[in-house]
């Protein structure tokens, strides 16, 4: 009897349902062992010990992490000569205390990167070789710190615009073409051993994946030293389409490079606006008629949500390969930007996890689709 007592205990203590004992559930991480690692994105309440139900799910179901927002550039180093690694240094000791695959996110981005990193003391535009002085020893002192403890970096985010072309951002203009090269290059200089990635949205549509391909042929041709691709994944019920996915990882993993999803999330409200991307600038009004399920997901789009989700991983699973790592953009519904994006204050449903902690039925699809291929096997 005291052995059933006391892990009910344990799970009202960390505000878990009763039947939702992690360490029953069968796990994402096994289910996939020997295909992919599957991770997810942290924020801070998980590995400073805040949120321990959070804690709980990441640390039974997840072998990868990634800090969702403590690595940015505005966190990590605020002000000139600054820098904060307080809760950069709590993130890296809980993935290392749990034996998971530490993600570093990330270092060459257009937002959450402060204003004054691409101006003098007076204010005025920095030139080419000041700004590549800066970026040389934001990474150098960033990955440096975690040499050999954070095994893979996202070097360069989202570069590029929807028409595949390279996106207009102070880098760009700056620096000039070669500042993700150059980015590449300091990272591998700090960390000769970690893994280095390019970052991107909406990869299966037609026009990025042509700049993606053109991007990363022409890096590897020039011998930049990147290790692979990460497809972010904020999905939509209706798009990607399976076959659009299938040939984009295809045609990205004919480079030599490996391909990671690194952001996964599908988005079961109403759209606010055409654009399908993840660009965190756009903002849109709350409105009733975009926040449609306040109070619960209807059973009827819980299972849509549950057989979309299943198909993306039967094409993860197809290119198994090729994919050598899953992470998703959150841990329960709960914590999802896509609560705050692009409309503030909806109620969202995204992951495999429900406000209470509880598996979703699209937990139980994800699970099964790695079961039928190990039964088929
Ligand atoms: O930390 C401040 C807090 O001090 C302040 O009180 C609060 C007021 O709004 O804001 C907090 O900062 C927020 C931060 O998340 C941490 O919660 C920012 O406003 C908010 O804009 C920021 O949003 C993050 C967004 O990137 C922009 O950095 C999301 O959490 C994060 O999920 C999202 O992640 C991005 C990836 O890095 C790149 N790919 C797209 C993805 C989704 O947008």
């Amino acid at each position: 009897m005291r052995s059933i007592i006391v892990p009910l205990i344990i799970l009202v203590a960390l505000g878990l349902p009763a039947d939702a004992d992690p360490q029953q559930q069968p796990s994402l991480k096994d289910a996939y062992k020997g295909r992919f690692l599957v991770g997810a994105a942290l924020n801070a309440s998980v590995f400073t010990g805040s949120d321990a139900r959070d804690a709980e799910i990441v640390k039974a179901q997840f072998n990868a992490i990634t800090p969702e927002n403590v690595l940015k550039w505005e966190k990590v180093h605020p002000e000139p000569g600054r820098y904060d690694f307080d809760l950069p240094d709590q993130y890296v000791a809980f993935g290392e205390k749990n034996h998971m695959f530490i993600v570093g996110h990330t270092l060459v981005w257009h937002q959450q990167t402060p204003k004054w990193v691409f101006e003098d003391a007076k204010g005025n535009p920095l030139g080419r070789d000041a700004l590549l002085k800066r970026m040389h020893d934001h990474i150098a002192t960033v990955v440096g710190r975690y040499k050999g403890r954070i095994k893979g970096w996202d070097v360069v985010n989202e570069a590029l615009d929807d028409d595949g072309t390279l996106r207009q951002t102070p880098w760009l203009k700056i620096i000039g073409e070669d500042y993700i090269a150059k980015a590449f290059e300091f990272a591998h200089e700090a960390d000769p051993k970690a893994e280095l990635y390019y970052n991107d949205y909406s990869l299966p549509n037609k026009a990025k994946l042509h700049g993606a391909i053109e991007l990363i042929r022409k890096l590897k041709a020039e011998g930049v030293p990147i290790t692979g691709v990460g497809f972010q994944g904020h999905y939509k019920m209706d798009w990607p389409s399976a076959d659009d996915l299938d040939a984009a990882i295809t045609a990205i993993a004919k480079l030599g490079v490996k391909v990671m999803i690194t952001e996964l999330d599908i988005d079961v409200l109403p759209p606010a606006m055409q654009y399908r991307g993840a660009d965190v600038s756009l903002n849109v009004k709350l409105q009733p008629q975009l926040n449609p399920y306040p109070n619960g997901l209807p059973d009827s789009v819980q299972q849509k949500l549950a057989k979309r989700y299943a198909d993306l991983f039967r094409v993860f699973l197809k290119h198994r390969e090729d994919i050598s790592r899953v992470t998703f953009w959150g841990v329960t519904d709960a914590s999802s930007w896509l609560n705050n994006w692009p409309v503030k204050g909806r109620t969202s449903y995204p992951l495999l996890f429900d406000r209470d902690g509880r598996a979703k039925p699209a937990f139980d699809a994800v699970i099964k689709v790695a079961r039928g291929a190990s039964a088929a096997k």
